[in-house]
């Protein structure tokens, strides 16, 4: 099928270069109003689109799917989680599903780095002091924090982000320990001088900072329920810059009420923008709209993959992100 005559259908507004581009190389129906389409317009676009590009809050569940016309034949999502995707069911209606991956890792690990310092050295506190006019000036005990250096930084999910993030990490004095469904490559574990967990529970009770970097799949929902936060030190903090549901929200935000948890800095929810409205207002805790990825250039990368998995398959080859099973 040439290109040119692709119905692209795109959920959401993408930064103007990527939708000149679109426009340049498909049919593209664009979403000019960047108002997330509602589910029976996503349905509407799975009926007449041979391409769909959703963004991550477009849940395509299996009946969505079903709802799917016989010409769908890509979801090429803008995004590299794919949790809000049944990926499965697509696979089994022969519909390929790509994403985005690899070309947000350094942004989102500098934003964890971001988070890790903002939280322990408490730049919310700060900032807001500054911003009600109330700072009196210097003090030698004002607004203490934690220095991060000789630390214990713990990763959940040793990925590219994970691996990002250690790198960082060391760079300001932190010790990396991970716990991964698989050990790393002695040498990059020796690279990143990175000790491994084989026991999360074991790893979670000596570390000073816990990072989170696993994709939201069933085994890793609510990973870190009220036993496990327990087991944390009263005094770490939690940064999770990756999806809301590996955390119980409910159970973090009673134990950081309650100082069981030093500390949090959350970029992500359990219930997308419905945030436990206890979690607001807590000196402790830094709360950011998913901005992991939000830069210029990661944005634009992520456009040019979703073009290059559409016109890949448009030649007649599989997009080269395409999800895969052995990835669910
Ligand atoms: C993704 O692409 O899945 C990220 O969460 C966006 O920041």
């Amino acid at each position: 099928m040439s290109a040119q005559t692709l119905k692209v259908i795109v959920t959401r507004q993408l930064p103007e270069p990527v939708e000149t581009r679109m426009k340049e190389l498909f049919d593209v129906e664009l979403n000019t109003s960047d108002t997330p389409m509602t589910r029976a317009e996503i349905a509407d676009a799975l009926q007449r689109a041979d391409v769909l590009v959703p963004t991550l809050g477009d849940k395509i569940d299996q009946a969505l799917l079903a709802q799917a016309g016989d010409q769908l034949r890509l979801i090429a999502n803008y995004g590299a989680g794919f949790d809000h995707i049944d990926v499965q069911t697509a696979l089994q209606r022969g519909i390929m599903v790509s994403n985005t991956p690899g070309v947000l890792t350094d942004d989102t690990a500098d934003m964890t780095m971001t988070m890790i310092l903002a939280v322990t050295r408490r730049l919310r506190e700060g900032n807001l002091m500054m911003q009600k006019g109330e700072w009196q000036g210097w003090s030698p005990t004002a607004l203490m924090g934690r220095r991060i250096g000789g630390k214990r930084l713990g990763i959940l999910g040793m990925g590219r982000i994970g691996q990002a993030v250690a790198r960082r990490a060391r760079a300001f004095g932190l010790q990396v320990h991970y716990h991964n469904r698989r050990r790393l490559h002695a040498d990059t574990e020796s690279a990143l001088e990175a000790t491994y967990w084989e026991s999360f529970d074991q790893m979670l009770a000596r570390v000073d900072i816990l990072s989170i970097h696993v994709p939201h799949t069933p085994s890793t929902f609510h990973l870190l329920n009220a036993r496990r936060l327990k087991l944390m030190k009263p005094d770490a903090v939690i940064i999770n810059t990756a999806r809301g549901e590996v955390i119980d929200e409910n159970a973090l935000t009673r134990m950081l009420r309650g100082g069981e948890i030093a500390g949090a800095g959350l970029d992500v929810y359990e219930n997308g923008n419905d945030i436990n409205p206890r979690l607001r207002g807590l000196d402790n805790v830094l709360l950011l709209p998913h901005m992991g990825s939000a830069t210029v250039e990661g944005r634009l990368d992520m456009g040019e993959k979703v073009i290059i998995n559409i016109k890949t398959f448009a030649d007649g080859h599989r997009p080269p992100d395409q999800v895969v099973p052995a990835m669910l």
